[in-house]
């Protein structure tokens, strides 16, 4: 299931990161790629190990962890600590299926990765090209978002970035390993968890309100991972 968050960051925020980000080094993005990937991979990234991306990355995890639409889609269990890409002058990530596990440099922490996130940091108006298409059994899917909005993908699906001819797109990409491993278990659980939602705003009072909790929370004890 692909999923949009809208509001991770203010465009205050945004405005501060962009500040910081413009303002420090950038290496060859092929720094994080795997053997594949790293033939078809031309952007500028940040040193996994550079200040300012590890401050912003928490900033960035912090808020996540408010946002309930987040919590809900991504059931997280590990998060990897948010990294930051710059495209301009051409440059594009053509085909590829991210790497299965990630490891963490600082922590040497494994990470199983369930679903891969991209963060806009740039709006749509800054430049041409940059779309993020993502390849799922209905076909492609092109997104480009307004600058603090982020798009949730399973990490199994083969994904591009198209050239961008215009402007600086700037991003966060980051994955994460669910408490819920199967795309289908987790889609089911937020369509059940946004339905009981709807009948609780509705119908406050409804008996089987409880009843269906229940269910949520049952289903997701058997087959939660730990
Ligand atoms: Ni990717």
């Amino acid at each position: 299931m692909l999923i949009q968050i809208p509001n991770v960051l203010t465009q205050e925020e945004v405005a501060q990161a962009r500040k910081e980000l413009d303002a420090t080094s950038w290496v060859d993005g092929k720094v994080t790629a795997g053997f594949q990937s790293a033939q078809v991979k031309q952007n500028m990234q940040l040193p996994e190990s550079n200040p300012v991306g590890i401050e912003l990355g928490r900033k960035i995890v912090y808020a996540l962890h408010r946002n309930p639409l987040f919590f809900a889609a991504a059931l997280p269990a590990k998060i990897f600590p948010p990294l930051f890409n710059r495209y301009d002058g051409g440059h594009s990530f053509g085909n590829h299926v991210d790497n299965a596990v990630r490891r963490v440099t600082a922590t040497g922490e494994q990470i199983r990765t369930d679903l891969s996130m991209t963060l806009f940091l740039s709006s749509p108006e800054e430049y041409d090209g940059g779309e993020l298409i993502i390849d799922d059994t209905y076909g492609s899917h092109s997104v480009k978002l307004p600058a603090g909005h982020m798009v949730l993908y399973p990490s199994t699906s083969l994904h591009r970035v198209t050239p961008v001819t215009r402007g600086s797109r700037v991003s966060s990409f980051f994955w994460l390993q669910s408490m819920i491993r199967s795309d289908a278990q987790r889609s089911l659980l937020l369509n059940l968890d946004l339905a009981i939602q709807k009948v609780g705003t509705d119908l406050p009072n409804h008996a089987s309100l409880v009843d269906l909790t229940g269910v949520y929370h049952n289903l997701l004890r058997e087959w939660v991972e730990v």
